[in-house]
Protein backbone atom coordinates (compact mmCIF):
# COMPACT_ATOMS: atom_id res chain seq x y z
CA UNK A 1 0.00 0.00 0.00
CA UNK A 2 0.95 3.27 -1.03
CA UNK A 3 1.13 5.71 2.44
CA UNK A 4 2.33 8.40 0.80
CA UNK A 5 0.07 11.67 0.16
CA UNK A 6 1.97 12.92 -2.95
CA UNK A 7 1.12 16.92 -2.31
CA UNK A 8 2.32 16.55 0.94
CA UNK A 9 5.12 15.10 0.28
CA UNK A 10 6.16 17.77 -2.54
CA UNK A 11 5.56 20.52 0.25
CA UNK A 12 7.62 18.89 2.45
CA UNK A 13 10.76 18.20 -0.37
CA UNK A 14 10.07 22.29 -1.39
CA UNK A 15 10.51 22.78 2.31
CA UNK A 16 14.09 21.20 2.53
CA UNK A 17 15.35 22.74 -0.69
CA UNK A 18 14.15 25.70 0.50
CA UNK A 19 16.50 24.93 4.03
CA UNK A 20 19.09 23.97 1.41
CA UNK A 21 19.44 27.74 -0.15
CA UNK A 22 18.60 29.18 3.26
CA UNK A 23 21.80 27.67 4.98
CA UNK A 24 23.92 28.23 1.79
CA UNK A 25 23.46 32.10 2.18
CA UNK A 26 23.92 32.39 6.11
CA UNK A 27 27.00 29.96 6.09
CA UNK A 28 28.23 32.15 2.73
CA UNK A 29 27.82 35.18 5.09
CA UNK A 30 29.20 34.11 8.61
CA UNK A 31 32.38 32.81 6.76
CA UNK A 32 32.65 35.81 4.61
CA UNK A 33 32.22 38.12 7.79
CA UNK A 34 34.41 35.93 9.71
CA UNK A 35 37.26 36.67 7.61
CA UNK A 36 36.23 40.56 7.66
CA UNK A 37 36.63 40.80 11.26
CA UNK A 38 39.39 38.32 11.61
CA UNK A 39 41.54 37.96 8.19
CA UNK A 40 41.21 34.04 8.33
CA UNK A 41 39.56 31.69 6.11
CA UNK A 42 39.19 28.43 8.17
CA UNK A 43 37.51 26.63 5.24
CA UNK A 44 39.41 24.20 2.78
CA UNK A 45 35.58 23.34 0.73
CA UNK A 46 32.50 23.23 1.31
CA UNK A 47 30.03 20.38 -0.19
CA UNK A 48 26.39 20.08 0.13
CA UNK A 49 23.53 18.26 -1.25
CA UNK A 50 19.84 17.20 -1.29
CA UNK A 51 19.03 13.75 -0.21
CA UNK A 52 17.47 11.93 -3.49
CA UNK A 53 13.87 10.85 -3.10
CA UNK A 54 15.09 7.37 -3.72
CA UNK A 55 17.46 7.69 -0.64
CA UNK A 56 15.06 8.86 1.58
CA UNK A 57 12.80 6.01 0.75
CA UNK A 58 15.25 3.60 1.33
CA UNK A 59 16.45 4.79 4.41
CA UNK A 60 13.06 5.03 5.74
CA UNK A 61 12.87 1.35 4.94
CA UNK A 62 16.32 0.43 6.37
CA UNK A 63 15.09 2.33 9.77
CA UNK A 64 12.02 -0.20 9.49
CA UNK A 65 9.28 3.03 8.97
CA UNK A 66 6.55 3.22 6.80
CA UNK A 67 7.00 5.77 4.12
CA UNK A 68 5.38 8.53 5.72
CA UNK A 69 5.81 12.35 6.05
CA UNK A 70 5.54 12.34 9.36
CA UNK A 71 8.64 9.72 9.78
CA UNK A 72 10.78 11.11 7.19
CA UNK A 73 10.32 14.75 9.31
CA UNK A 74 11.17 12.36 12.19
CA UNK A 75 13.89 10.08 11.31
CA UNK A 76 15.73 10.99 8.63
CA UNK A 77 17.89 13.57 9.86
CA UNK A 78 20.30 14.48 6.91
CA UNK A 79 17.75 15.08 3.94
CA UNK A 80 20.00 18.99 4.12
CA UNK A 81 23.63 17.51 3.70
CA UNK A 82 26.57 19.94 4.39
CA UNK A 83 30.14 18.87 4.69
CA UNK A 84 32.81 21.99 5.90
CA UNK A 85 36.51 20.63 5.69
CA UNK A 86 38.83 22.30 6.54
CA UNK A 87 42.82 22.27 7.01
CA UNK A 88 43.65 21.93 10.50
CA UNK A 89 41.80 20.77 13.90
CA UNK A 90 41.36 24.68 15.31
CA UNK A 91 39.63 25.05 12.17
CA UNK A 92 36.93 22.57 12.81
CA UNK A 93 36.01 24.37 16.22
CA UNK A 94 36.42 27.76 14.69
CA UNK A 95 33.58 26.59 12.33
CA UNK A 96 31.48 25.10 15.07
CA UNK A 97 31.98 28.19 17.14
CA UNK A 98 31.07 30.60 13.85
CA UNK A 99 28.24 28.45 13.33
CA UNK A 100 26.70 28.40 17.23
CA UNK A 101 27.41 31.89 17.11
CA UNK A 102 24.64 32.41 14.51
CA UNK A 103 20.81 33.56 16.10
CA UNK A 104 19.36 32.44 12.53
CA UNK A 105 19.06 28.92 13.38
CA UNK A 106 18.94 26.51 16.70
CA UNK A 107 21.31 24.24 17.75
CA UNK A 108 18.88 20.21 17.52
CA UNK A 109 21.96 17.98 18.33
CA UNK A 110 26.36 18.46 18.64
CA UNK A 111 27.95 15.32 18.42
CA UNK A 112 32.26 15.78 18.83
CA UNK A 113 33.37 12.37 17.38
CA UNK A 114 36.22 14.21 17.02
CA UNK A 115 36.91 13.75 20.85
CA UNK A 116 34.50 10.63 20.71
CA UNK A 117 35.20 8.60 17.21
CA UNK A 118 32.97 6.11 16.22
CA UNK A 119 33.84 2.44 16.66
CA UNK A 120 34.83 2.65 12.92
CA UNK A 121 37.01 4.94 13.56
CA UNK A 122 35.30 7.55 12.10
CA UNK A 123 35.85 11.39 13.33
CA UNK A 124 33.79 14.35 12.58
CA UNK A 125 31.76 17.07 14.57
CA UNK A 126 28.02 17.00 13.61
CA UNK A 127 26.00 19.56 14.13
CA UNK A 128 22.41 18.94 13.85
CA UNK A 129 20.40 22.31 13.14
CA UNK A 130 17.01 23.67 12.47
CA UNK A 131 16.05 26.08 9.75
CA UNK A 132 13.45 28.72 10.08
CA UNK A 133 11.42 28.85 6.86
CA UNK A 134 8.69 30.90 5.77
CA UNK A 135 5.67 28.13 4.29
CA UNK A 136 2.46 29.12 3.75
CA UNK A 137 2.53 32.47 6.19
CA UNK A 138 3.97 30.04 8.84
CA UNK A 139 6.99 29.56 9.83
CA UNK A 140 8.58 26.27 10.15
CA UNK A 141 11.76 24.36 11.38
CA UNK A 142 13.30 22.25 9.13
CA UNK A 143 16.39 19.88 9.72
CA UNK A 144 19.90 20.16 8.64
CA UNK A 145 22.88 17.60 8.86
CA UNK A 146 26.28 19.79 9.07
CA UNK A 147 29.71 17.43 9.01
CA UNK A 148 32.89 19.19 9.87
CA UNK A 149 36.18 17.80 9.80
CA UNK A 150 39.89 17.75 8.62
CA UNK A 151 41.03 16.70 4.78
CA UNK A 152 42.93 13.99 6.70
CA UNK A 153 39.64 12.87 8.36
CA UNK A 154 37.55 13.41 4.98
CA UNK A 155 40.39 11.67 3.31
CA UNK A 156 39.50 8.53 5.44
CA UNK A 157 36.20 8.73 5.99
CA UNK A 158 35.63 8.63 2.12
CA UNK A 159 37.90 5.81 1.28
CA UNK A 160 36.06 3.96 4.24
CA UNK A 161 32.82 4.78 2.33
CA UNK A 162 34.04 3.41 -1.05
CA UNK A 163 35.34 0.00 0.61
CA UNK A 164 31.36 -0.27 2.48
CA UNK A 165 29.94 0.24 -1.19
CA UNK A 166 32.27 -2.20 -2.52
CA UNK A 167 32.21 -4.83 0.05
CA UNK A 168 29.81 -7.69 0.88
CA UNK A 169 27.04 -6.49 4.15
CA UNK A 170 29.91 -7.60 6.45
CA UNK A 171 33.26 -5.90 6.26
CA UNK A 172 35.93 -8.77 7.11
CA UNK A 173 37.64 -8.04 10.69
CA UNK A 174 40.80 -7.54 9.83
CA UNK A 175 39.65 -4.66 7.17
CA UNK A 176 38.21 -3.33 9.73
CA UNK A 177 41.57 -3.03 12.17
CA UNK A 178 43.43 -2.10 9.62
CA UNK A 179 40.71 1.11 9.13
CA UNK A 180 40.65 1.76 12.43
CA UNK A 181 44.31 1.81 12.98
CA UNK A 182 44.46 4.19 10.27
CA UNK A 183 42.59 6.47 11.82
CA UNK A 184 44.47 6.91 14.62
CA UNK A 185 47.51 7.50 12.47
CA UNK A 186 45.43 10.17 11.28
CA UNK A 187 44.52 11.64 14.46
CA UNK A 188 48.58 11.42 14.99
CA UNK A 189 49.24 13.38 12.00
CA UNK A 190 46.14 15.65 12.82
CA UNK A 191 48.02 16.49 15.90
CA UNK A 192 51.23 17.47 14.23
CA UNK A 193 50.08 19.58 11.43
CA UNK A 194 48.11 21.91 14.09
CA UNK A 195 51.74 21.78 16.04
CA UNK A 196 53.32 22.92 12.96
CA UNK A 197 50.32 25.82 12.21
CA UNK A 198 50.63 26.87 15.76
CA UNK A 199 54.20 27.97 15.64
CA UNK A 200 53.60 29.73 11.78
CA UNK A 201 50.80 31.68 13.53
CA UNK A 202 53.01 32.66 16.76
CA UNK A 203 56.11 32.92 13.93
CA UNK A 204 53.73 35.09 11.87
CA UNK A 205 52.66 37.26 14.76
CA UNK A 206 55.57 38.61 16.45
CA UNK A 207 57.02 39.65 12.84
P1 LIG B 1 21.35 8.79 11.09
O1 LIG B 1 20.04 8.13 11.32
O2 LIG B 1 21.77 8.77 9.64
O3 LIG B 1 21.40 10.17 11.66
O4 LIG B 1 22.42 7.88 11.81
P2 LIG B 1 23.21 8.10 13.18
O5 LIG B 1 22.54 9.14 14.04
O6 LIG B 1 23.47 6.76 13.74
O7 LIG B 1 24.58 8.65 12.65
P3 LIG B 1 25.19 10.12 12.68
O8 LIG B 1 24.11 11.12 12.54
O9 LIG B 1 26.07 10.23 13.84
O10 LIG B 1 26.06 10.08 11.35
C1 LIG B 1 25.44 9.99 10.11
C2 LIG B 1 26.38 10.35 8.98
O11 LIG B 1 27.75 10.43 9.40
C3 LIG B 1 26.38 9.29 7.90
O12 LIG B 1 25.38 9.54 6.96
C4 LIG B 1 27.78 9.43 7.30
O13 LIG B 1 27.84 10.50 6.38
C5 LIG B 1 28.62 9.81 8.50
N1 LIG B 1 29.19 8.62 9.17
C6 LIG B 1 28.83 8.12 10.37
N2 LIG B 1 29.55 7.04 10.69
C7 LIG B 1 30.39 6.82 9.66
C8 LIG B 1 31.43 5.84 9.39
O14 LIG B 1 31.70 4.94 10.17
N3 LIG B 1 32.08 5.95 8.20
C9 LIG B 1 31.82 6.96 7.31
N4 LIG B 1 32.53 6.98 6.17
N5 LIG B 1 30.88 7.89 7.53
C10 LIG B 1 30.18 7.83 8.68
MG1 LIG C 1 22.13 11.20 13.24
Amino acid sequence: MNTINQKEWDKMLLKYKFAKTMLEAELEILLKEHEYRTGTNPVEHIKSRLKSEESILKKLENKGKAKTVENVEKHIHDIVGFRIVCSFLSDVYDIVNIIKSSKNFKIKEENDYIKNPKDTGYSSYHLNILIPIPLEQKLKYVEAEIQIRTVAMDFWASLEHKLQYKLPKDIPVYLERELLSCSNEIKIIDAKMQHLYDIVKKYTQKK
